[in-house]
């Protein structure tokens, strides 16, 4: 091996040696710059004869071609290099199942309210909706609580500090019953030339509030309200449509309901609805679900119509005891608590 074989071996094994293509362009400047292996060599030649000139000039040559090849191939294959690792870094796996968004799913107090707002709807009830800031008129006088009577304390209200435009203190409504009196008010106005008023027949879900926290009760819980009104609803038909809505709900037949006797201001008669279960687990107890009555002549003025010729009757329910019962539920409280653990089971 000559001189010239040695500088190509040895430039193929710098070249190779370099970890950076900063460092691979050192190596060649090295042997190919102005300073370089190969130009010192060339400048060698000036005091030769022209024949060895010409011969050992185009050995020259050929030994910096293959030093510029060899370049060449060490460029190309740290190009090559960092490419396969920057593919490798970025690398997307295709056939990977794609992220989904979790589908979410209804709290069991909605599907309560889900169902109840169906079977209604299915009677032929309305479903209304209506503010939970309410006036101490429409949550309490309106229904027949005269001002200032014990009756009000029935319920521990959480008022609020500020009156409406027309100076009536707010308060968070304490049941779903105003709705009552805004919708029928509503509908009567509708309906103020038509003889007879086609009935009132709405329900009215939604939140109510009260001072009120254990394991059967929260500040925060719901109420359904229900109300219908015509020339000739009497108890009867509370009954009929109460017991058919109970089979539905619980889907079974195999139940029986109960009036109690009791006291609402709004109603006269009034009572409690209690239903028991003639098999399952809560066979044979008696439940209280809602409270009822026929609506009190002074609260059918306040609708706006003539107590001597309408008349029907009202039912408030709770949909959160409904929920339990229906799911076999003994805490109030883990409706309110978020705990998926709880909650995923209604999915
Ligand atoms: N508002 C009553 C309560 O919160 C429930 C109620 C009783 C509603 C009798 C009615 C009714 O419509 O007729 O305790």
């Amino acid at each position: 091996m000559d001189d010239l074989d040695q500088l190509v071996v040895r430039a193929q094994q710098e070249f190779a040696a370099a970890p950076t293509p900063a460092e691979l362009e050192n190596a060649k400047a090295r042997f190919l710059g102005k300073a370089g292996r190969v130009t010192e060599l060339l400048k060698a030649l000036a005091p030769l004869s022209v024949d060895e000139k010409k011969s050992r000039g185009a050995r020259i040559n050929r030994a910096k071609e293959s030093i510029e090849a060899a370049l060449l191939e060490r460029r190309q294959a740290m190009a090559q290099a960092e490419l396969d690792r920057q593919l490798r870094s970025e690398a997307l796996d295709v056939t990977l199942p794609g992220r989904r968004i979790g589908d979410g799913g209804l709290h069991p107090v909605s599907l309560t309210m889900q169902r109840i707002e169906a079977i209604f709807a299915s009677m032929g009830f309305d479903v209304a909706d209506g503010p939970e800031i309410e006036t101490d008129w429409m949550s309490f006088t309106a229904l027949n609580n005269p001002e200032n009577h014990p009756a009000r304390s029935m319920q521990d209200t959480f008022y609020v500090d500020m009156k409406d435009e027309q100076g009536r203190w707010l308060n968070l409504r304490p049941h779903t019953s105003p709705m009552q009196v805004r919708y029928a008010r509503a509908h009567a106005a509708r309906h103020a030339g038509a003889d007879p008023m086609p009935d009132i027949r709405v329900i009215a879900p939604g939140r109510t509030y009260r001072v009120d926290s254990d394991a059967t009760h929260s500040p925060m819980f719901h109420q359904c309200e229900g109300l219908w009104i015509g020339e000739n609803v009497s108890f009867k038909d509370l009954k009929a449509v109460f017991t058919d809505f109970c089979r539905l709900f619980f889907e079974t037949d195999d139940l029986q309901l109960r009036f109690r006797p009791s006291f609402f201001p709004f109603t006269e008669p009034s009572a409690e609805i209690d239903i028991a279960f003639n098999s399952g687990p809560l066979k044979g107890k008696w439940l209280e679900v809602s409270g009822s009555g026929q609506v009190h002549p002074n609260v059918v003025r306040n609708f706006g119509l003539d107590p001597e010729r309408y008349i029907g009757f009202a039912f408030g329910m709770g949909p959160d005891r409904l929920a339990m019962l229906r799911y076999g539920i003994d805490d109030l409280r883990l409706f309110f608590e978020n705990d998926l653990r709880f909650l995923l089971q209604f999915k």
